[in-house]
Order: C-alpha cells, then sequence, then structure tokens
C-alpha cells in the first residue's frame, strides 16, 4: 500500500473544540492515517478556545498577510496522537469567545465568509508548500462547507495536489451574497450557476462539490439519499451529475475515547462479558437527574444538538403519552431555543420521570450513554451520526429513524435478525412521532425479555465499528483522486 502525504482540513477537532461529530472524525481519522503509515497532517484556526486548552505552547512555524488580515502558522501535535497539527493564527477573525460558527444568541459570526474564505486560502498556500514548511501533501483532504473553497481554488492551478472533499451534513451550505463575493477577490470566473453561484448568491460548500477530484460522504446510505430531492438539500442536481466520484464511507468511533471497558468519565467500567456491572451506572444516571431510584425501570437517554435534523420535536410531541408509560427519560442537549424550554417545561412537570439538561457536557454525555438501556435518535435525516455507534458500544440498544447511517450500522430486532442473533437495536418503519411511540414500546416489551434482551445487548458491544476499515477506505480514495493527477 503506497504511504500519501495528506494534508487533513477541518474548522473543528476533538479534544480541542467541538460542536458536533465533525470533530470527533478530525479528531480521530487523521490518527487512523497515521497510525496506517501514512503522513497525514491536520490543520485548524486558531480559535480562542482552542488555543486555551492548548497544554503546551505551539511553535511558530510562519508569518504572512492574506487579504489584509496578519496570519501566523502555528505548530504542535493534535493532543494524545503524533499527528503534526498547523493553527491558523489570525486574531482578528479567530481569538474570540465562543463558538466557532455563532455568538452565545446561536446568531452566526457575521463575517463568517471572511474567516473561512481566509482559512481555506491559507489551506491553499500550505497545500502548495508556499508557507515554508518544506512539505507539500498529495492530497488534500476538505471537510464540510468551511473549507469547500480549497478545491475551487486548488482547480485554478496547473500543478496542484489532488482533493477529496467530504460531505458531513449537506444542511450547512455556507452561502453568501455577491456583494461578499465581490469583497472576497474570489474569480469571476467561479461566478457562474456550474461552479459557486447559487440563485444569485453564492456556496462555499459548492467548492467542494464541483471542484473536488472525489466527493464522499459519511455513510452509503447518505450517499444515495442526497442524490435525491428530500435529502439534497438543493445539491441533489450537482451530486448526481457527479454520482462517478461520489461514495460513502462510514465513520468509526474512537476506541480511546468510548470504551465502556476504560471509560474514566463513568460510574463503572464494564465490557460485554460482565454487563451487569452496567447497573452502577443507571443508578448513578437516577440519582444525577433526581429520577425514582428503580434498578429495573426502563430508562432512556437523548444526547443531541437540538436542532430539526434530530427530530426531536417528534420525542417533544408524544412526551404526554410516554410520561404514562412505566419508564424515564434522560435528555442531554442544546440549540434551538423553542425545544430547550419545551423540555425544560416537560421535566418541571415530570420530575422523578424525565431529566433534562440544557447544555454541552461531555462526562454527562458518556454517563447517559453508559446508564440508559435505550438510546434514542429519531432523526429526519442523518449522514452517520455517532450516538448510536457509542449507544452499541455501551450496550444501549438504539432506537433510530431509516435514514443515512443510522440504517446502516443498527441491525433491527426484527423476528428474523433476533433469531440470527444478529439484531443490535431498534429500526423504526419511518420518521414519524407514531412510528417512534410504537418503536419504544416495541423495545420496552423486549426489555421484559431479559435473556433476549442482553443478546442483543452483546451483539451490540461487539460490532465493528472501527477507524482502521473506514481508514483503509479514505486511503483508497486518496489512490482514485490522485489518479488523475500527476503529482509525485
Ligand atoms: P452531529 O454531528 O450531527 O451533531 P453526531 O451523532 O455525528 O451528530 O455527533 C454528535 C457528537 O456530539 C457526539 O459525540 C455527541 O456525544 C456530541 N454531543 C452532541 N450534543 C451534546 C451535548 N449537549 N453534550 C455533550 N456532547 C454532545
Ligand atoms: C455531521 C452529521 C452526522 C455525522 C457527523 C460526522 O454533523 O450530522 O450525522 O456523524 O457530521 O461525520
Amino acid at each position: 500500500m503506497p504511504n500519501y502525504r495528506i494534508l487533513f482540513c477541518a474548522s473543528e477537532a476533538y479534544p480541542l473544540i467541538k460542536t458536533g461529530g465533525l470533530a470527533d472524525v478530525a479528531g480521530s481519522l487523521p490518527h487512523a492515517l497515521h497510525k496506517l503509515k501514512h503522513d497525514v497532517r491536520l490543520v485548524l484556526p486558531a480559535y480562542q478556545s482552542l488555543m486555551v486548552s492548548l497544554k503546551t505552547r505551539p511553535t511558530l512555524r510562519y508569518q504572512t498577510r492574506v487579504n489584509d488580515y496578519p496570519v501566523a502558522i502555528l505548530q504542535t501535535t493534535l493532543p494524545g496522537t503524533r499527528v503534526p497539527m498547523w493553527l491558523v493564527d489570525c486574531p482578528p477573525l479567530f481569538d474570540r469567545p465562543g463558538n466557532p460558527y455563532h455568538d452565545e444568541q446561536g446568531v452566526p459570526w457575521e463575517d463568517n465568509a471572511q474567516r473561512f474564505a481566509l482559512f481555506s486560502q491559507v489551506i491553499v498556500q500550505l497545500a502548495n508548500n508556499q508557507c515554508g514548511m518544506d512539505w507539500q501533501p498529495q492530497v488534500v483532504h476538505c471537510n464540510d462547507w468551511q473549507t469547500g473553497l480549497v478545491p475551487a481554488l486548488l482547480n485554478e492551478q496547473e500543478q496542484a495536489p489532488a482533493t477529496v472533499f467530504t460531505v458531513h451534513n449537506l444542511a450547512y451550505q455556507g452561502v453568501f451574497d455577491r456583494a461578499t463575493f465581490e469583497q472576497l477577490k474570489l474569480s469571476e470566473h467561479l461566478w457562474h450557476h456550474d461552479r459557486l453561484e447559487y440563485y444569485g448568491g453564492f456556496s462555499f460548500i459548492k467548492g467542494g462539490l464541483v471542484f473536488a477530484d472525489r466527493i464522499s460522504t459519511v455513510s452509503p446510505t447518505y450517499a444515495m439519499e442526497i442524490q435525491t430531492p428530500a435529502f439534497g438539500h438543493g445539491m441533489q442536481g450537482i451530486l448526481q451529475g457527479r454520482a462517478a466520484y461520489l461514495s460513502g464511507i462510514i465513520n468509526g468511533i474512537d476506541e480511546r475515547t468510548w470504551n465502556p471497558g476504560t471509560d474514566k468519565l463513568i460510574a463503572q467500567t464494564y465490557n460485554w462479558q460482565q454487563i451487569k456491572k452496567k447497573l452502577v451506572n443507571k443508578q448513578a444516571l437516577q440519582q444525577h437527574f433526581k429520577l425514582d431510584q428503580q434498578d429495573d425501570v426502563f430508562v432512556m437517554g437523548v444526547v443531541s444538538r437540538l436542532a430539526e435534523q434530530k427530530g426531536i420535536d417528534l420525542l417533544i410531541d408524544i412526551l404526554p403519552q410516554l410520561m404514562d408509560m412505566p419508564l424515564q427519560l434522560v435528555i442531554l442537549g442544546s440549540g434551538d431555543k423553542d425545544s430547550e424550554r419545551a423540555l425544560q417545561d416537560a421535566a418541571e412537570k415530570f420530575q422523578g420521570k424525565l431529566g433534562v439538561h440544557v447544555g454541552y457536557d461531555e462526562s454527562l454525555a458518556h454517563l447517559i450513554e453508559a446508564g440508559i438501556d435505550v438510546f434514542l435518535m429519531p432523526s429526519r435525516f442523518e449522514p452517520c451520526g455517532l450516538n448510536q455507534m457509542y449507544s452499541q458500544r455501551y450496550g444501549s440498544l438504539p432506537v433510530v429513524t431509516p435514514v443515512g447511517g443510522l440504517s446502516d450500522t443498527v441491525m433491527d430486532a426484527s423476528e428474523q435478525n433476533i433469531k440470527e442473533s444478529i439484531a443490535t437495536g431498534f429500526v423504526m418503519p419511518e420518521v414519524s412521532d407514531m412510528a417512534l411511540l410504537k418503536t419504544i414500546e416495541q423495545a420496552r416489551q423486549l426489555y421484559r425479555e431479559q435473556a433476549v434482551w442482553q443478546v442483543l445487548q452483546r451483539s451490540a458491544m461487539q460490532a465493528n465499528f472501527s477507524w482502521a476499515n473506514s481508514a483503509e477506505a479514505y486511503v483508497a480514495l486518496y489512490t482514485l483522486a490522485l489518479r488523475d493527477r500527476l503529482l509525485p
């Protein structure tokens, strides 16, 4: 197998800065590639909170000006790995408190176009070995709209590294107006509906979808879905046109972070041979949320961004019926303010049965995964989804909608699958509140047959979600991307 030089570009990476699954991927795929002996380097914006969380001071490697902004490139390694990491330091754009994409009210930073255009332009300079690093990648691997301009800009050059663009979520496209396009001084040639132009504005993500040598997304099913109007968010035409260059590679899970056998954030470690020990986590979870202390009650959990995508409104709709059933529910999430309020009000009303924590809390997320019996993920669409895999690893069976990566990673508890001992969760027949209610009831009934339940738990805990397989699939994709480019 060849050893590639890969520049991996992302707008977030665990454990430094995380708003969702992209960070989990950017924090573990480069490490998996490194373990396969590829020379991979990660590049991220030097956000304020990221800089604060670094344990050692990065070294200054290069200084320049881009679009009249001062830019420094700092070097360190991704914590917990030996992957070299470059940080694009531009204080006017990245040195501000809070979230990478929006302010405390959830309003996108108004200079997001400038921020991620500059990030992309610096990546292009790194890709061209113009920053004094004495290193040039063969493949530039971009992720989501924040790095979408990179393939478009590299495409303007004769000799450029190959590009791979991974779609983690097509709902976020980085769309801005004509005036911004002009401000960014992008080449007029890109202003065309076959290129960046999009209904009178322009879209960063089109840079990746149109110009990358290969496009991937994070599950085979989502790769098919996004070619249809129902899931394409307006990009289905482009994606159909590039179908021959589009594929789906399922995400892995980081065993160092998500492993019930070694997890330091849970009350009691356990593995598939000692499932009974999991109960200690249920007790700790009930205590945390002040729920009735009851060992045999059916406990369900949610850890999620509260966004339209995640179908939390379906769950809110059926809360009254659920709260009439003998079960408990804990929810950790933040995002949409109406959902936050509705959940908090419901928690007041159903004390002892429903626990809600609005916010972002890494260790509570782990305790929930370990303490529940069933994880709910009623997503309207789900490119891959990580929590349904984390849940399986923790012996907490997922209840999911039949979409995207959820379809690809959960084996439904159908009669046949149970008979063959391959079931690992519950796949709803459709995306609706009634299907959710019915499937929860089905899971609750099966929970009463503990012997069968434990067979499902063991299959779920032993399912192979390793990054090694997916990293190899990316390497194969790099080979394809490079096939058309003649860089050494
Ligand atoms: P998405 O990226 O669409 O949000 P994923 O399932 O791929 O969905 O990844 C979500 C990641 O973010 C998981 O690691 C999950 O545990 C984490 N997460 C989401 N919301 C919270 C929260 N409120 N507190 C802690 N972790 C969260
Ligand atoms: C996105 C998707 C999620 C996926 C994650 C990582 O945020 O919503 O389904 O798991 O990216 O690829």
